[in-house]
């Protein structure tokens, strides 16, 4: 299986600091055929970021967040129709700062991830346990609950199209990044929850680790047992740093 380096810009870089990044980035990280690299800008940014890599198929696009919604009265939002239609292949849910900051629930994870495969693309399924629930020893019990919640209305087969990240809350943005040991031990649990799901069919789905990833720590987390890539936030913004990072 080849591994999946996601960038998640969170809320940076607009068009123009998008397009200084994608020259940079291009210019330092040359087509390879053994891995899989998604952008993640914010919506607003799609378009240019698709613009600057129309001559690099090789490098994917997607977007953070979709409203569960087909359409409608939605103040500021984006329907996955509308993310697809500006070239999105891909579809960050269950975030855990949508699920921490703007209060997203298990069950509207589930309605979009269910929505965004209905328009072509692939969910990339966010779990991750907060501080408090590691420490009450809650963590399996946590992502497994929201891992299956979140895939609850896909049939089994389309299961096997998503893409699943582990990124421990108490990991985002704070430097202190799981240990290999720790991630492999909570990647196994979600690995033997799909293959229940989804049959034998589950071993290729990708399961991503996040959280205080560097080019300094990725190869190492990479190597850990059943990490099927990487999804970035911090050190993705930096196009040299992500490069490296993608070159692990
Ligand atoms: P950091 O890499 O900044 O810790 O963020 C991880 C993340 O939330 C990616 O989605």
């Amino acid at each position: 299986m080849s591994p999946v380096f996601a960038a998640n810009w969170k809320m940076n870089q607009g068009p123009s600091a998008a397009a200084a990044f994608v020259q940079t980035f291009v210019a330092a990280f040359a087509p390879r055929g053994d891995r899989t690299v998604v952008l993640f800008p914010p919506a607003l940014s799609l378009s240019e970021v698709r613009f600057r890599l129309t001559e690099r198929p090789d490098i994917h696009v997607g977007v953070q967040n979709v409203h569960a919604e087909e359409k409608g009265a939605f103040t500021g939002e984006n329907s996955a129709a509308i993310a697809r239609d500006a070239g999105a292949e891909y579809v960050l849910v269950g975030h855990s700062e949508r699920r921490h900051v703007f209060g997203e629930t298990d069950a509207e994870s589930a309605r979009k991830v269910a929505k965004v495969h209905e328009h072509g693309m692939v969910p990339v399924l966010c779990v991750g346990e907060t501080i408090e629930q590691r420490e009450r020893g809650t963590t399996e019990h946590v992502v497994l609950h929201q891992l299956r919640t979140g895939l609850s209305a896909l049939a089994h087969a389309d299961m096997l199209g998503c893409i699943v990240a582990y990124e421990p809350v108490w990991a985002i943005g704070t430097g202190r990044t799981a240990t290999p040991d720790d991630a492999a031990a909570v990647h196994r649990v979600l690995r033997g929850a799909l293959l229940d799901e989804a049959g034998a069919g589950a071993s290729t789905i990708p399961i991503l680790y996040g959280g205080s990833v560097t080019p300094a720590n990725a190869a190492t987390l990479l190597s850990a047992d059943e990490v099927g890539g990487l999804l970035v936030g911090g050190a993705s913004l930096d196009p040299t740093s992500w490069a490296t990072i993608c070159s692990a």
